[in-house]
């Protein structure tokens, strides 16, 4: 869920909605917003995305205000409707909240309200915060800092995780906030007179129109947003925490479309330069990497006996290619696992055990969970992030960020490939810190990375066919995806970019895996798009997949292949083409992903869905 919260001289309803357009990624199953005016509350909450909302304050617009909080929802507890919208509002009319995240023993809180009269009007588990928080606000002494007392007193009560945004109609000039385990930041800014304004957002997007000055508030905090006292923190006892000030380094501007139809097209096209960013300072002049930001001494890194890469989504995809080229360069094990299932299955951790999570947003409540077991189990963590001061960096030893800047769209493109790219630089340093076995291949592969923004530019400027042959495919019932090596989870990508966004049954395999089943699924002109790796690569993996092309075309397919230039042998089989530069194998998956990308976006386009927002899917994921 996406939540923002505004406290200044400017219109807090302008600010608020706007904060909620940048946050739609969130979530989109409704949004709402509640403002402060003349000592009342009033809210206006829609079913369906923000231009509901929308709609209905054009024909009802809200009092003018200067606090007001909003929210954009991915439904968890209680279904999209009108009723189950943030903000919900206690039932004495004077208590408006919004909340990310699961309240685990709601149920009890619930029957305890019910008890004493209060009757409910959603069936979410935030509702019942609205109403304790109305009570304990009642029993709070009388004062400054009333509300962010009752606050931390219904924190305290709290199981699971969430982050709150509150104001009572008492306090006009006042917003308070709590957060635990669910992310919040805090924006300060000065309009043009002087006068502060602060913001309340889940995301930097949420304010970086108006200010890049943040606050990262850590574990179990409470920050109460003063008009006339500005920014308090404390944690749930009450005892005052000082906190982590940043500056935000992207700039709205990246966060807006810029005249393409999509963001996902947009970020498709900035690929070269997150790739160009994320490799900009790590690679030294004698081929040697320097990664100073990663926080683990050489005798940490020469103790590691075996990684895990733990995420979720495209990202676990990240770390499946992680895999083979770690392994090859470092020779230390390493187990791929997409983090709800590592967390829960006692995975074999211990001090010389590195945990790599990969998340793009740092919030990701399974990948979260999946570091935090792993740092009880005492294995080390490093984060490959995207959104600074988010919680994953902020609870791992050590961070290695891409700088792929925003991502907006749903659907992840720039940050997967320079989490690829991180990858890398992580296996590479790995390996010069231990001392590496293919000495001679490391020097090369490094001036074969800073040749990887031109490579996936090459691609960019011939997706003209790629296009057209999407639009040929939009009525596919199935797409089956095959690759070999790191192939293979290109493969598995291309096929959930084509699930998320074209809503079209598909799936990547293993292409050796093919004839132990999923062959039989092939029918007269199902589409089966094929990853080749390079006629270079080891061990004749190239013939094996010419050989896969073969088979799946005898039995009917329609073969749509994608092939490094001057790879004549798989020309015979192709029914489609699709060209990508010469690029060593372990690095092919940054040039080959980018054809899967266009193709499942013009695929959705075609069949006339959202790109940006498919149904039933958000950005960043903070429940489990
Ligand atoms: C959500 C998104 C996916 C994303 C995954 C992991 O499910 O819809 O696109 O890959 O989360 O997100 P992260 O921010 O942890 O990389």
């Amino acid at each position: 869920c996406g939540i923002v919260g505004y406290v200044g001289p400017q219109d807090a309803r302008d600010v608020v909605l706007e904060g909620l357009r940048r946050l739609e990624y969130r979530g989109y199953d409704s949004a709402g917003i509640a403002v402060l005016a003349d000592g009342e509350l009033t809210t206006a909450k829609k079913a369906g995305k923000l231009a509901n909302l929308e709609k209905v304050l054009a024909e009802r617009p809200l009092p003018a205000a200067t606090t007001a909080i909003g929210h954009t929802r991915w439904a968890t507890h209680g279904g999209p409707t009108d009723r189950n919208a943030h903000p919900h509002v206690s039932a004495d009319g004077r208590v408006a909240v919004v909340h990310n995240g699961i309240i685990e023993n709601f149920a009890s809180l619930r029957a305890e309200c019910e008890r004493t009269g209060i009757e409910f009007t959603s069936e979410t588990d935030t509702e019942v915060a609205g109403h304790l928080l109305a009570a304990a606000y009642a029993d709070a002494p009388e004062g400054a800092g009333r509300l962010a007392e009752a606050m931390r007193a219904v924190c305290r009560r709290l199981e699971g995780a969430f982050t709150l945004v509150a104001t009572h109609a008492a306090e006009p000039d006042t917003l308070v906030a709590a957060r635990r385990s669910s992310p919040l930041v805090v924006g300060i800014g000065e309009t043009a007179d002087g006068t502060a304004e602060y913001f309340l957002g889940s995301d930097v997007a949420a304010f970086i129109g108006h200010t890049r000055n943040a606050l990262e508030l850590g574990q179990d905090q409470v920050v109460e947003i003063d008009r006339a006292r500005g920014v308090t923190v404390t944690d749930f006892a009450g005892a005052a925490v000082e906190p982590t000030a940043y500056t935000v380094d992207w700039d709205a501007a990246a966060a807006e479309k810029d005249g393409y139809d999509w963001f996902m097209l947009k970020e498709i096209a900035e690929q070269p330069k997150a790739i160009a960013d994320t490799l900009l300072g790590r690679l030294g002049e004698q081929g040697q990497l320097v990664l100073d930001e990663v926080r683990l001494s050489d005798q940490e890194l020469r103790d590691i006996d075996k990684i895990f890469v733990v995420s979720c989504g495209t990202s676990y995809h990240a770390g499946l290619i992680a895999k083979y080229a770690i392994e090859h360069w470092t020779r230390i094990p390493v187990e791929v696992e997409v983090a709800s299932e590592f967390r829960y299955r006692d995975p074999v951790l211990d001090r010389s055990t590195l945990v790599i999570v990969i998340s793009q947003s740092g919030e990701t409540m399974d990948t979260l969970m999946a570091l935090r077991h792993a740092k009880e189990q005492k294995a080390r963590v490093l984060a490959i992030c995207n959104a600074n001061g988010s919680t994953i960096p902020r609870e791992s030893d050590a961070v290695l960020y891409t700088h792929a800047g925003p991502e907006i769209a749903v659907a992840s493109t720039k940050a997967f490939l320079s989490q690829i790219v991180a990858c890398y630089l992580v296996g590479l340093f790995l390996a010069q810190v231990r001392g590496m076995k293919y000495e001679d291949e490391i020097a090369a592969i490094v001036d074969d990375l800073r040749k990887l923004p031109d490579a996936v530019a090459t691609v960019l400027a011939s997706m003209e066919e790629v296009r057209a042959l999407g639009r040929s495919l939009a009525d596919a019932d199935t797409v089956l995806f095959l690759g070999r090596h790191v192939g293979f989870p290109v493969a598995l990508e291309g096929a959930l970019k084509l699930k998320e966004l074209a809503y079209i049954h598909a799936e990547g395999f293993a292409a050796g895996e093919l004839k132990h089943g999923p062959i039989a699924v092939i029918d007269q002109g199902t589409p089966v798009v094929v990853i080749v790796p390079s006629p270079r690569s080891r061990e004749s993996v190239h013939g094996k997949v010419v050989s896969n092309i073969q088979e799946v075309r005898a039995r009917g397919a329609r073969t749509i292949v994608i092939a490094e230039e001057g790879d004549e042998d798989v020309v015979p089989y192709a029914d489609h083409l699709i060209r990508v530069p010469r690029t060593p194998t372990l690095l092919a998956p940054v040039v080959t992903t980018v054809p899967l990308q266009v193709l499942a976006c013009e695929i959705a386009d075609t069949r006339g869905y959202d790109v940006d927002q498919p149904r039933n899917l958000a950005k960043s994921v903070t429940v489990e």
